[in-house]
């Protein structure tokens, strides 16, 4: 008789196989599993619950010594028998629940490069359609985890409608760019086209008439606006890790027309990719920059911070405006923002209060909850500033949701990632001069910055040491200036100049890189410069 490997949730079903592990399987079977580490046992996505058939897998590997009694990660879990079936439950499943959307409200004047004369729709002053009874156009943010789409209509500015959903190809091959990019090596174009083949889905449910589409401005990092746009990503993964647009010359904006894409919008429609800041720091930031008034004449001394696998890091002091990439890893995010997800934690004498997405049981911890629950160990000392719990191993929120020491400060964990930000950070104060003290604003953007407490964050020295007065939430503003961008051609051309004067630091060429980052910041100090 033969056994087999059973995934309930999804009515899947296949022949079991000895020493080929769990994630294979669900990966071959298309089970929608989250796996960024690609298998490492670093992110913990692929966790699952075995309802039956532990006997025939290996024992538990120590990065799973932190998972409840029947909990494996996929990743390691290998069948070492094949006389008995397996049943699978994923721990985590769903659609993410915390994505921004809105970023950026500023009213802008209206101007598009897309517009009606007379029965004719215009773009650049160019024919490219007869009217029928509106002109809409889309400002998608694309981002490595989330999609944000915008459609907006032309002719009055007003944001019709607004689809958030998960990037599809997080869940074929990791959160990560550097993934993506391999896997595109591996496998050209296949990332690109279920891209294409999500968005269009997403496009064909908006209340249009999608031949009225006639512009679509794209921002996102390198990686995602030019596999969004077809081009070849694997420059982006070497050194000096640049763009084919980078290398190229001049200018690093995209300009598409809809017959030359598979993406179901008019065929005249013109396809925009915002220009990239340098290296890893993309459109996506170019529209933060442009959202946030960065690029506006204006005496404020601001940071931006956008936190996430990639961080991307803008400073603006006088006239200048400097910029840099971290990679911060997974850590930050142990469980992505499903239902029943912790997102709030406090600790008031002891007693622990808790809030999930979804009201529902926990499961495990969302970046927002795990900036909390480090805000609140360093506050209620049960941990010290260089990341030791005090009298324990493991703190316990529930009895299946925990923090371990090696979560915290095992390779790849909180501590790592917490480092990253704050080097990129501080770099950034070194080089140009500017104090904590001196800046007047910190902007958090992105789904990210939106969902966490920023006390906590100031707290664990995730964010500048500045009174919380002065940091600002300002959501999706990477969507934001896509907006700006597809309403406004002054806006446009601002964002295309203003680029060119970003200056772009690449963090592992500064001297002692690795060990600032292995030994002096791996602690929870406030983040303070000088
Ligand atoms: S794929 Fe299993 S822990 Fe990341």
């Amino acid at each position: 008789m033969k056994y087999k490997i059973h995934f309930p949730q999804f009515h899947k079903e296949i022949e079991l196989l000895k020493e080929k592990n769990i994630l294979d399987y669900a990966r071959e079977l298309k089970i929608p599993i989250g796996s960024s580490c690609k298998g490492r046992g670093i992110c913990k996505e692929c966790r699952i619950v075995i309802e039956k058939g532990c006997e025939v897998l290996n024992q538990k590997t120590e990065l799973e010594n932190d998972l409840n009694r029947n909990e494996r990660l996929a990743c390691q879990a290998i069948i070492k028998d094949d006389s008995a079936d397996i049943h699978i439950r994923l721990s985590y499943q769903g659609s993410l629940e915390q994505i921004a959307t809105e970023g950026g409200k500023k009213e802008v004047k209206l101007n598009p490069l897309t517009r009606k004369k007379g029965n004719k729709v215009l773009f650049d002053d160019k024919e490219i359609g007869s009217y029928q009874n509106h002109i809409y156009g889309i400002a998608a943010d694309i981002g490595t985890t989330t999609i944000v789409l915008h459609l907006v209509d032309l002719e009055s500015g007003k944001l019709i409608f607004t689809s958030a959903f998960e990037n599809p190809q997080r869940l074929i091959d990791g959160n990560d760019v550097i993934s993506r990019i391999m896997y595109d090596r591996e496998k050209p174009a296949a990332l690109c086209e279920e891209l294409i083949s999500c968005i269009n889905e997403k496009i064909s449910k908006m209340p249009c008439d999608t031949n009225e589409i006639y512009e679509m401005v794209a921002v996102g990092n390198s990686t995602m606006r030019d596999m969004f746009f077809g081009l070849d990503v694997q420059s982006i993964g070497v050194k000096p890790f640049k763009s084919v647009t980078e290398l190229r010359g001049s200018f690093t904006f995209l300009n598409k027309r809809g017959s030359n894409s598979p993406l179901r919008i008019n065929k005249n429609a013109n396809i925009y990719g915002a220009p990239l800041i340098g290296s890893h720091v993309g459109a996506d930031t170019t529209a933060v920059c442009l959202c946030t008034g960065f690029f506006d004449e204006s005496n404020l001394t601001a940071m931006a911070i956008d936190i996430g696998t990639n961080g991307e890091i803008v400073l603006k002091y006088d006239h200048n405006i400097i910029a840099t990439s971290c990679a911060a890893g997974p850590a930050l995010e142990p469980m992505p923002a499903l239902r029943g997800a912790i997102q709030r934690i406090s600790i008031d004498n002891g007693e622990i209060g808790w809030k999930t997405i979804g009201n529902t049981e926990p499961v495990g911890i969302c970046g927002s909850g795990i900036i909390d629950l480090l805000g609140e160990l360093i506050k209620t000392k049960e941990i010290d500033e260089n990341g030791y719990f005090v009298n324990r191993k493991v703190f316990k929120i529930t009895d299946k949701v925990q923090l371990t020491q090696n979560a915290i400060k095992g390779e790849n964990g909180l501590m790592w990632s917490k480092a990253a930000i704050c080097l990129g950070i501080k770099v950034l104060l070194e080089e140009t001069g500017i104090s904590t003290d001196d800046l007047d604003r910190v902007y958090l953007a992105g789904s990210f910055g939106s969902y966490i407490d920023k006390e906590n964050a100031r707290r664990i020295g995730l964010i500048p040491a500045v009174p919380l007065i002065k940091v600002v939430q300002v959501g999706n503003a990477a969507a934001g200036g896509a907006k700006e961008i597809l309403l406004s051609r002054e806006r446009r051309r601002l964002a295309e100049e203003s680029v060119k004067k970003v200056k772009h630091i690449d963090l592992e060429l500064i001297p002692n890189y690795g060990e600032r980052l292995m030994l002096d910041e791996q602690n929870f100090k406030k983040l303070k410069f000088p």
